[in-house]
């Protein structure tokens, strides 16, 4: 391993410079994890920290993997990170037939061999842990453990540094600091600090604009090998995990196409199951039109105008209130209540999210316009008594705010021990009548939406997504 020591110095080097830099944490955690890649020739590195709540241990910063390995959820169970939390260095030479590795079959997934993993010390006490990932089988040289952990206790430093930092910076009164307002060591998204070209980011925000969610540069592929060396690798622009696909920009130079293509070829002989498109401008605007988004291509659904929250972005976001809620609940028995008919499916999905015992009910409620009659009134009551309950309401999409206004006045009338409101979409835009909303999905434009559970006239609920109606059709309630 003569040949791995500039690389070592260099990597030492661009990690120690990024640690004393005024990077966000998450900027800075992702630079040294992609110099501690590229120094080891591994595929991969994750850093992991406990969660803000100090209960389970979360990835906060994963580089060269895929998405579903960075979010593979809560890494608790897994027997080899708590023996690195412990303070020891553990490397596994075969991670897919590891018995007491949980993610044996997500590192089979992702292609990965072996792991090692240092444990990230501050001042004698172990605060994290960083792994390094390869796609071919390597027993690790002390060299190789000892490098990592250097890396490991600069990543333990900066990391520190950068929360007192930020700390301050956000605190400059005196007032006393709780655990909860630590800034978070865990980023919301992969979003890269910049990106190696412009047309790069002219993608990314189209790709944005018609909300496919991508990952930049999400994952190294070796193409070759010399003895342990990797001479070649891969790293496509972007992956889209909503349509499983690699895209790699062009740009138009053809010296650059033909480099390109051959690496594009490559990489399909060594993993047929990669599913990569190679494209110029051009090219991703068709792109675009056969999954019918962009200027070329029209929404696949006849009357949705366009698409505004995917099924992978409804998801995510579900799971997140769902967790959420859980929280807020514990040692409590929620009581959901909703409103037939628009929120089935949120309700369905949301409370399979909600780890807390609970139960659930419906009403449903006239609308204006809707029966003959002259006042809203209730068609179909609750089966449950609310009296000294929990009661979170689930509302599809709250937009002039009179129906919840209505229900809101019954249901505490009953005087419920808490009332408390959950809603997927809020308009907020058209409200009337202004209510506290306790947990909301997402805040949605002046427009009719459909899809996912919301209908025009008993249509377009089953759509796995929410949508924009074609403005022709849709009109406002
Ligand atoms: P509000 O009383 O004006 O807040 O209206 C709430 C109800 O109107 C919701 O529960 C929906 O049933 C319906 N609604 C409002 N906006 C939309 C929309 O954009 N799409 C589908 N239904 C909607
Ligand atoms: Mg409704």
């Amino acid at each position: 391993m003569k040949g791995s020591s500039p690389r070592y110095y260099k990597a030492l080097r661009e990690a120690a410079k990024a640690a004393n830099s005024q990077l966000p944490l998450k900027k800075l955690l992702r630079s040294i994890a992609r110099s501690a890649t590229k120094a080891m020739g591994a595929a991969g590195c994750s850093i992991v920290f406990p969660d803000p709540g100090g209960k389970h241990l979360v990835y906060a910063s994963c580089y060269g993997l895929s998405d579903w390995y960075s979010r593979s959820g809560l890494l608790d169970e897994n027997q080899e990170l708590q023996q690195v939390m412990r303070g020891d260095t553990v490397s596994i030479l075969n991670a897919p037939q590891d018995l007491y590795f949980h993610n044996s079959v997500l590192v089979a997934r992702e292609g990965v061999a072996s792991i090692l993993g240092v444990p990230l010390m501050q001042r004698g006490k172990v605060v994290g842990a960083l792994n390094i990932y390869t796609r071919e089988r390597r027993e690790f040289s002390r060299r190789e453990k000892e490098f990592l952990t250097a890396i490991g206790n600069l990543i333990a430093t900066a990391t520190e540094n950068t929360r007192l930092y930020e700390l301050m910076a956000s605190l400059a009164s005196t007032k006393p600091v709780t655990a909860a307002e630590m800034p978070s060591l865990i980023p919301d998204v992969t979003r890269p600090s910049t990106f190696a070209h412009p047309s790069e980011e002219e993608f990314a925000r189209l790709l944005d604009f018609y909300r496919i969610e991508w990952l930049y540069e999400p994952r190294c592929f070796p193409l070759q090998w010399e003895e342990d060396r990797m001479e070649e690798m891969f790293t496509p622009d972007f992956y889209l995990p909503a349509l499983d696909l690699y895209v790699e920009l062009t740009t138009l130079k053809q010296d650059h196409l033909a480099e390109k293509n051959r690496k594009v070829r490559r990489l399909k002989e060594l993993h047929p199951e990669v599913n990569i498109k190679l494209l110029n401008k051009k090219d991703y605007l068709r792109l675009l039109a056969k999954y019918g988004y962009g200027p070329l291509g029209k929404a696949s659904v006849p009357g949705i105008d366009r698409i505004l929250f995917s099924e992978t972005q409804i998801q995510r976001k579900v799971r997140q209130m769902g967790r959420q809620i859980s929280r807020d609940y514990a040692g409590k028995q929620p009581l959901l209540i909703g409103i037939l008919k628009g929120m089935f499916y949120f309700m369905s999905d949301l409370t399979r999210h909600i780890t807390v015992p609970l139960s659930v009910d419906f009403m449903a409620i006239s609308y204006y316009a809707n029966d003959g009659s002259s006042a809203v009134r209730i068609t179909k009551d609750l089966e449950e008594d609310i009296t000294g309950k929990d009661v979170l309401m689930v509302e599809d999409i709250v937009d002039t705010g009179m129906t919840l206004n209505y229900v809101l006045d019954y249901l505490s009338a009953h005087n419920p021990a808490s009332l408390h409101v959950c809603t997927l979409l809020d308009k907020r835009v058209r409200r009337l009548i202004d209510l506290p909303l306790t947990y909301i999905g997402f805040e949605v434009p002046d427009e009719f939406v459909v899809g996912y559970g919301l209908d025009y006239q008993g249509k377009y609920r089953n759509l796995p997504f929410i949508g924009v109606l074609h403005p022709k059709l849709g009109k406002q309630k």
